[in-house]
Protein backbone atom coordinates (compact mmCIF):
# COMPACT_ATOMS: atom_id res chain seq x y z
CA UNK A 1 0.00 0.00 0.00
CA UNK A 2 1.35 3.46 -0.98
CA UNK A 3 2.66 5.63 2.32
CA UNK A 4 1.94 8.76 3.23
CA UNK A 5 2.86 11.40 5.37
CA UNK A 6 0.63 13.82 6.64
CA UNK A 7 2.17 16.64 9.36
CA UNK A 8 0.08 17.87 12.07
CA UNK A 9 0.13 21.70 12.24
CA UNK A 10 -0.63 21.54 15.51
CA UNK A 11 2.85 21.59 16.39
CA UNK A 12 3.63 24.35 14.34
CA UNK A 13 4.47 27.98 14.83
CA UNK A 14 1.01 29.56 14.28
CA UNK A 15 2.09 32.84 14.39
CA UNK A 16 3.99 32.05 11.02
CA UNK A 17 1.76 29.49 9.82
CA UNK A 18 2.42 30.47 6.01
CA UNK A 19 6.15 29.61 6.59
CA UNK A 20 5.68 26.69 8.45
CA UNK A 21 3.40 24.65 5.77
CA UNK A 22 5.75 26.10 3.16
CA UNK A 23 8.48 24.56 4.89
CA UNK A 24 7.21 20.93 5.80
CA UNK A 25 5.74 20.74 2.13
CA UNK A 26 9.29 21.99 0.78
CA UNK A 27 10.48 19.06 2.91
CA UNK A 28 8.79 16.17 1.54
CA UNK A 29 4.79 16.27 3.82
CA UNK A 30 2.25 14.73 1.54
CA UNK A 31 0.03 15.83 3.20
CA UNK A 32 -1.06 18.70 5.72
CA UNK A 33 -2.55 17.55 9.18
CA UNK A 34 -5.29 20.38 10.46
CA UNK A 35 -5.97 19.57 13.89
CA UNK A 36 -9.63 21.75 14.64
CA UNK A 37 -10.55 21.43 18.38
CA UNK A 38 -13.86 23.10 20.05
CA UNK A 39 -13.13 23.38 23.64
CA UNK A 40 -15.94 20.82 24.22
CA UNK A 41 -15.79 17.56 22.38
CA UNK A 42 -12.13 18.04 23.56
CA UNK A 43 -10.56 20.20 26.35
CA UNK A 44 -8.56 22.83 23.80
CA UNK A 45 -9.64 25.25 21.21
CA UNK A 46 -7.33 25.20 18.12
CA UNK A 47 -8.71 26.74 15.01
CA UNK A 48 -11.28 26.46 12.53
CA UNK A 49 -12.60 27.24 9.34
CA UNK A 50 -11.39 31.01 8.05
CA UNK A 51 -7.79 29.00 8.86
CA UNK A 52 -8.73 26.14 6.27
CA UNK A 53 -9.97 28.33 4.09
CA UNK A 54 -6.87 30.76 4.36
CA UNK A 55 -4.51 27.01 4.30
CA UNK A 56 -6.63 26.72 0.52
CA UNK A 57 -6.03 29.63 -0.97
CA UNK A 58 -2.68 29.82 0.49
CA UNK A 59 -1.83 26.28 -0.82
CA UNK A 60 -4.08 25.34 -3.45
CA UNK A 61 -2.21 21.94 -4.54
CA UNK A 62 -1.94 20.56 -1.07
CA UNK A 63 -3.90 17.91 0.05
CA UNK A 64 -5.54 19.59 3.41
CA UNK A 65 -6.17 16.41 5.77
CA UNK A 66 -8.87 18.19 8.14
CA UNK A 67 -9.13 15.70 11.52
CA UNK A 68 -12.49 17.73 13.21
CA UNK A 69 -12.40 17.18 17.36
CA UNK A 70 -16.10 19.07 17.37
CA UNK A 71 -19.01 18.47 18.58
CA UNK A 72 -21.92 18.57 15.92
CA UNK A 73 -20.33 17.52 13.11
CA UNK A 74 -23.57 17.46 11.27
CA UNK A 75 -23.78 20.90 11.47
CA UNK A 76 -19.48 21.44 11.19
CA UNK A 77 -18.26 18.82 8.69
CA UNK A 78 -19.74 20.15 5.20
CA UNK A 79 -18.16 23.62 5.53
CA UNK A 80 -15.33 22.54 6.06
CA UNK A 81 -15.29 21.24 2.82
CA UNK A 82 -16.54 24.10 1.53
CA UNK A 83 -13.64 25.90 3.17
CA UNK A 84 -10.97 23.96 1.59
CA UNK A 85 -10.84 20.33 2.99
CA UNK A 86 -9.77 17.92 1.08
CA UNK A 87 -10.45 15.27 3.67
CA UNK A 88 -12.72 15.24 6.87
CA UNK A 89 -12.42 12.88 9.47
CA UNK A 90 -14.66 13.48 12.68
CA UNK A 91 -15.72 11.49 15.59
CA UNK A 92 -18.05 9.00 15.72
CA UNK A 93 -18.37 9.76 19.52
CA UNK A 94 -19.48 13.11 18.82
CA UNK A 95 -22.68 12.21 16.73
CA UNK A 96 -26.13 9.78 16.42
CA UNK A 97 -26.07 10.03 12.86
CA UNK A 98 -22.30 8.72 11.61
CA UNK A 99 -23.86 7.77 8.11
CA UNK A 100 -25.70 11.00 7.64
CA UNK A 101 -22.14 13.15 8.56
CA UNK A 102 -20.66 10.82 5.81
CA UNK A 103 -23.31 11.69 3.43
CA UNK A 104 -22.87 15.69 3.79
CA UNK A 105 -19.09 15.46 3.49
CA UNK A 106 -19.68 13.51 0.05
CA UNK A 107 -22.37 15.93 -1.20
CA UNK A 108 -20.14 18.94 -0.41
CA UNK A 109 -17.86 16.89 -2.66
CA UNK A 110 -15.19 15.99 0.36
CA UNK A 111 -13.92 12.88 1.07
CA UNK A 112 -14.80 10.90 4.59
CA UNK A 113 -12.82 9.34 7.33
CA UNK A 114 -13.72 8.25 11.03
CA UNK A 115 -11.62 9.16 13.62
CA UNK A 116 -11.49 6.45 16.34
CA UNK A 117 -10.77 7.23 20.08
CA UNK A 118 -8.61 5.26 21.27
CA UNK A 119 -11.41 3.41 23.81
CA UNK A 120 -14.04 2.70 20.85
CA UNK A 121 -14.74 -0.23 19.71
CA UNK A 122 -14.39 -0.63 15.60
CA UNK A 123 -18.10 -2.02 14.90
CA UNK A 124 -18.90 1.37 14.45
CA UNK A 125 -16.86 1.12 10.93
CA UNK A 126 -19.58 -2.07 9.97
CA UNK A 127 -22.20 -0.84 8.38
CA UNK A 128 -20.71 2.34 6.81
CA UNK A 129 -17.37 0.85 5.79
CA UNK A 130 -18.64 1.16 2.12
CA UNK A 131 -18.95 4.44 2.69
CA UNK A 132 -15.87 5.74 3.77
CA UNK A 133 -12.53 6.83 2.37
CA UNK A 134 -10.26 6.53 5.02
CA UNK A 135 -10.46 5.13 8.87
CA UNK A 136 -8.38 7.38 11.22
CA UNK A 137 -7.46 5.49 14.64
CA UNK A 138 -6.08 7.62 17.51
CA UNK A 139 -2.99 6.45 18.80
CA UNK A 140 -3.43 9.32 21.86
CA UNK A 141 -6.88 10.77 23.42
CA UNK A 142 -7.68 13.63 21.34
CA UNK A 143 -7.24 17.12 22.75
CA UNK A 144 -3.15 18.15 22.61
CA UNK A 145 0.12 17.25 20.41
CA UNK A 146 3.24 16.11 22.32
CA UNK A 147 1.66 12.40 24.03
CA UNK A 148 3.19 9.32 24.21
CA UNK A 149 1.69 6.40 21.70
CA UNK A 150 -0.85 4.37 23.50
CA UNK A 151 0.63 0.44 22.83
CA UNK A 152 -2.72 -0.80 22.53
CA UNK A 153 -3.06 0.59 18.96
CA UNK A 154 -0.76 -1.84 17.98
CA UNK A 155 -3.41 -4.89 19.19
CA UNK A 156 -6.27 -2.51 17.80
CA UNK A 157 -4.75 -1.82 13.71
CA UNK A 158 -3.90 -5.34 13.27
CA UNK A 159 -8.28 -6.33 14.09
CA UNK A 160 -8.84 -3.33 12.03
CA UNK A 161 -6.87 -4.46 9.34
CA UNK A 162 -8.33 -7.78 9.95
CA UNK A 163 -11.55 -6.38 9.75
CA UNK A 164 -11.46 -4.39 7.00
CA UNK A 165 -10.78 -7.71 5.32
CA UNK A 166 -13.79 -9.63 6.56
CA UNK A 167 -15.95 -6.58 5.22
CA UNK A 168 -14.07 -6.21 1.54
CA UNK A 169 -12.22 -3.18 2.14
CA UNK A 170 -8.49 -4.74 2.44
CA UNK A 171 -7.58 -1.94 1.14
CA UNK A 172 -9.48 1.49 2.89
CA UNK A 173 -6.31 3.69 4.60
CA UNK A 174 -5.56 3.36 7.83
CA UNK A 175 -4.37 6.60 9.23
CA UNK A 176 -2.75 6.77 13.21
CA UNK A 177 -2.61 10.16 15.09
CA UNK A 178 -0.82 10.47 18.04
CA UNK A 179 2.64 9.98 19.54
CA UNK A 180 4.10 8.87 16.01
CA UNK A 181 7.83 9.33 15.70
CA UNK A 182 10.25 7.60 13.37
CA UNK A 183 11.33 4.83 16.29
CA UNK A 184 7.60 3.48 16.05
CA UNK A 185 6.89 4.51 12.65
CA UNK A 186 7.83 1.29 11.40
CA UNK A 187 6.20 -1.07 14.35
CA UNK A 188 2.79 1.17 13.86
CA UNK A 189 3.10 0.24 9.80
CA UNK A 190 3.39 -3.69 10.29
CA UNK A 191 0.14 -3.67 12.61
CA UNK A 192 -1.86 -1.90 9.88
CA UNK A 193 -1.52 1.82 9.38
CA UNK A 194 -0.40 3.37 5.89
CA UNK A 195 -1.13 6.87 6.77
CA UNK A 196 0.81 8.67 9.35
CA UNK A 197 0.41 11.93 10.84
CA UNK A 198 3.10 13.32 12.98
CA UNK A 199 3.09 16.70 14.90
CA UNK A 200 5.50 17.59 17.38
CA UNK A 201 8.23 14.90 16.06
CA UNK A 202 8.55 17.02 12.83
CA UNK A 203 7.63 20.57 13.86
CA UNK A 204 9.74 20.17 16.95
CA UNK A 205 12.70 18.40 15.11
CA UNK A 206 15.77 20.50 13.76
CA UNK A 207 15.28 19.92 10.39
CA UNK A 208 11.96 18.67 8.82
CA UNK A 209 13.11 17.66 5.64
CA UNK A 210 15.67 14.98 7.77
CA UNK A 211 12.78 13.68 9.83
CA UNK A 212 10.59 13.09 7.30
CA UNK A 213 13.59 11.36 5.63
CA UNK A 214 13.87 9.28 8.83
CA UNK A 215 10.52 8.60 9.01
CA UNK A 216 11.08 7.23 5.56
CA UNK A 217 13.43 5.25 5.81
CA UNK A 218 11.90 3.08 8.04
CA UNK A 219 9.41 2.09 6.51
CA UNK A 220 8.47 -0.83 4.23
CA UNK A 221 7.75 -0.43 0.39
C1 LIG B 1 -4.28 15.05 18.83
C2 LIG B 1 -4.22 15.44 17.37
C3 LIG B 1 -2.98 14.98 16.70
C4 LIG B 1 -1.72 15.57 17.28
C5 LIG B 1 -0.55 14.77 16.89
O1 LIG B 1 -5.49 15.44 19.36
O2 LIG B 1 -5.30 14.89 16.66
O3 LIG B 1 -3.04 15.20 15.31
O4 LIG B 1 -1.52 16.89 16.87
O5 LIG B 1 0.56 15.31 17.51
P1 LIG B 1 1.80 14.43 17.96
O6 LIG B 1 2.38 13.83 16.72
O7 LIG B 1 2.70 15.43 18.60
O8 LIG B 1 1.29 13.38 18.91
ZN1 LIG C 1 -5.25 14.87 14.38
Amino acid sequence: MKTLIAPSILSADFTRLNDECTAVLNAGADWLHVDVMDGHFVPNITIGLPVVKSLRAAFPQAFLDVHIMISDPDFYAAKFVEAGADLVSFHPEATPHTHKVIQSIHEAGGKASLAINPSTPLDCIDYVVEDLDMILLMSVNPGFGGQSFIPSTLRKLRDLRERLSKLGRPDLDVQVDGGISPSNIREVQDAGANVFVAGSAIFKSEDYATTIEQMRAQLSA
